[in-house]
């Protein structure tokens, strides 16, 4: 196995917790704090941060993550998180009356609720904890599906969807494909020039460390011009000359048209510094060390008999529970006994990121046996 240590520095929460919760939210790096730190002087003691260092923050943030990403910079804008992602891809597809949009009911209910109250379109309902995502999507599929909206890895199993057969599909039947990229972006290879995605909408806070209030709207080029382009804010246009307020500007022709006033800088300083953080580790080896630490989890739970979720190609999440155990006691033990997990639907919820051990697993399942002696 890849051996991570020598970052564990970064995280001195390390010390006092087994830390296995980031599929809820993961710790900052320390290198985050500081480099957050250093922009906060500047509000304390410039004021006035000048216009254009806070446009290189911007285009350096969006060049990070579309390389992280593998797509251009120009499909890159900043949101506050996943939901306005999503609710500002609603707005910009133009739907008719008889459209239908393909949503998994067990998304996590920032890419289901929305649609809820979207009561210009039929909805058709699959699910992801049934499994085989793509054989649901052809049922109930037709000519007029103008979407299908799924969260890449599901929050409570951890089950990560074939994004290739899907995204192919789509792409063939000529449909969108919006995907929610929270549960996997961090800690999963993502290359989107080889899959084809139309949106994809990732917040903060997880995978991709804090802090909150900072989230990814990636659009495709190749889209952009199709989309609907009412309600844009004035940072939707092209300012070079604050001198200049009233001359006629031009519209942004790149998914940051979508960004619509002042942004938080604060939180586009720690997502580069996280994201730059995640690329010098290699999100291939981050993503190898994962699905190996939770495949040895899962036999180490199996042995104590414990029912895990089916998690197809696997993330960094498991769900485990005993039948015969309530897991609100062995949740609240755990965390008695400075374990960091989630109680999700009545599973345990385990999510460990790079930084976390081998011994750490062996240390959780010791201390499971322990509570049910
Ligand atoms: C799959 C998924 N999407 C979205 C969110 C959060 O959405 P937002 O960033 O809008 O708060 C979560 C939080 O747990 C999640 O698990």
């Amino acid at each position: 196995m890849l051996d991570f240590s020598f970052y564990r520095k970064e995280f001195p929460i390390l010390k006092n917790y087994i830390y296995l919760n980031n599929a809820a939210t993961a710790p900052m790096p320390l290198r985050t704090k500081k480099a957050i730190e250093n922009w906060l002087n500047k509000y304390v003691y410039e004021g006035n941060i000048p216009w254009e260092e806070c446009l290189q923050l911007e285009e350096e943030t969006r060049k990070i993550i579309a390389d992280f990403l593998n797509a251009q910079k120009e499909e890159i804008c900043f949101k506050r998180n996943t939901s306005e992602g999503i609710l500002t891809v609603l707005n910009l597809i133009n739907f008719d009356k008889n459209d239908n949009i393909i949503v998994a009911k067990d998304n996590f209910p920032a890419n289901f609720l929305p649609y809820l109250k979207y009561d210009k379109v039929e909805k058709r309902y699959i699910s992801i904890l049934k499994g085989d995502v793509l054989k649901q999507i052809k049922k109930v599929f037709n000519k007029k599906t103008k979407l299908v909206a799924l969260d890449w890895v599901h929050f409570l199993s951890g089950y990560q969807i074939p994004l290739k057969e899907i995204s192919d599909f789509c792409k063939k039947y000529n449909c969108y494909l919006l995907i929610d990229g929270i549960q996997g972006i961090g800690a999963l290879k993502i290359d989107l020039k080889e899959i084809n995605i139309d949106f994809l909408v990732c917040g903060s806070g997880k995978w991709l460390f804090p802090p909150q209030g900072i989230g990814i709207l990636y659009i495709n080029k190749e889209i952009l011009k199709k989309l609907k382009k009412s309600c844009v804010g004035w940072l939707g246009y092209e300012w070079r000359d604050f001198n200049k307020i009233f001359t006629k500007k031009k519209l942004k022709n790149s998914a940051a048209f979508l960004e619509e006033g002042t942004k938080n800088y604060l939180g586009l300083v720690g997502l580069k510094e996280n994201v730059r953080f995640l690329m010098e580790i290699g999100i291939e080896n981050i993503e190898n060390y994962l699905l190996s630490l939770t495949n040895y989890l899962i036999t180490r739970l199996k042995e104590l008999f414990f029912e895990i979720f089916e998690r197809n190609k696997g993330s960094g999440i498991i769900a485990a529970k005993r039948k015969d155990k309530d897991s609100q006691w062995l949740y609240q033990e755990l965390i008695n006994r400075n374990f960091q997990i989630s109680l999700r639907e009545n599973y345990l919820r385990i999510s460990p990121h790079f930084y976390n051990t081998q011994k750490e697993i062996d240390n959780l399942i010791e201390t499971i046996i322990l509570l049910m002696k």
